[in-house]
């Protein structure tokens, strides 16, 4: 089992493509579970002029998206009573550094995120657009139930909530400017939270994630409408389910185009010919993640 992990361990570091001290970083992140950092967006709730009632961090982050904090280190922001309120939500800051990609999305009309629960991408996405028009879908009815509860919270009873398949959308013929796609994955960042996930290195947990993420993108492309834009993001490191999903998904739509997020130019990744971007712990901002910007061209 050791001996798997190792493995497991070792394979992911190759295929990133780190030597020497960033695999050694990354590896020690990973044994150690210490890289959590947590960050609170304002709701709908939040008046305009609205802080939070605790002490927070100034990051040099300039992608830190709008109405984000970070609670300073031994802050617990859920147990104020602002957050009972549903002034804020609570998420980890490597979700907020991914939503950095809708820095170069125009106000959408319609948007559709296909993978809510329990909510922290559809409240990200709030805070900086607004979410008239705005639909949060779940396949998993207990989660579904969760994104409810947290939506209402958070006071966004506007939101439809609903709970088709990636492939019932694309067959509903329902068009979005806007698809948010936060991928189910094999979860490798949970490992540098102090989260058990066994078998996240393995390459059976790996090769079916990136499947089944392709069969979520594949339908995916069909709601976008021309000129509307997808945000693919994952909370794993593996290229398997990150670059080489995308790099699929393009080759089989010549209508679509990574785009280059400028705030996000320090995390680009060499992994791929197109624009993507890598979170690791190294970088000192939570767990990690990928994300990519896609654009279905006019
Ligand atoms: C990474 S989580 C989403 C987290 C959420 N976006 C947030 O920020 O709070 C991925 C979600 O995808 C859902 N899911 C699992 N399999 C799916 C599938 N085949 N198609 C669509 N969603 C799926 C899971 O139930 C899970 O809620």
């Amino acid at each position: 089992m050791a001996e798997d992990f190792a493995k497991g361990e070792r394979r992911l570091c190759a295929r990133l493509g780190l030597e020497g001290d960033a695999a050694e970083s990354l590896l020690s992140a990973m044994r150690a579970g210490v890289s959590s950092r947590q960050a609170v967006v304002l709701t709908a709730r939040a008046p305009q002029d609205y802080v939070p009632p605790f002490a927070c961090t100034e990051l040099d982050a300039p992608w830190l998206p709008p109405r984000v904090y970070v609670p300073a280190e031994g802050v617990k922001p859920t147990a104020h009573a602002d957050y009972v309120a549903g002034l804020y939500y609570s998420l980890d800051l490597s979700s907020c550094w991914e939503s950095a990609c809708l820095s170069e999305v125009p106000a959408p009309a319609s948007s559709l995120d296909m993978c809510a629960a329990p909510g922290g991408k559809t409240m990200l996405m709030a805070a900086r657009f607004g979410a008239e028009n705005h639909t949060a879908n779940e396949v998993h009815p207990g989660r579904r139930g969760i994104l409810r509860q947290n939506l209402e919270q958070c006071g966004m009873p506007q939101v439809r909530v609903t709970g088709n398949r990636p492939d019932q959308w694309a067959r509903s013929g329902e068009q979005f400017d806007l698809l948010l796609v936060d991928a189910p994955c094999s979860g490798q960042s949970l490992l540098c939270k102090g989260i058990k996930n066994p078998g996240c290195l393995g390459s059976g947990m790996v090769n079916g994630n990136a499947k089944r993420q392709k069969g979520i993108m594949l339908s995916a492309v069909q709601c976008v409408a021309p000129g509307g834009h997808i945000v693919y993001t994952t909370c794993t490191y593996d290229p398997e389910e990150n670059e080489k999903v995308m790099a699929y998904i393009l080759k089989r739509n010549p209508d679509w185009q990574a785009v280059e997020v400028p705030l996000l130019a320090p995390f680009r990744s060499a992994l791929a010919s197109f624009p993507a971007y890598r979170l690791l712990p190294a970088h000192g901002f939570g767990a990690g993640g990928f994300c990519c910007l896609l654009k279905k061209v006019e």
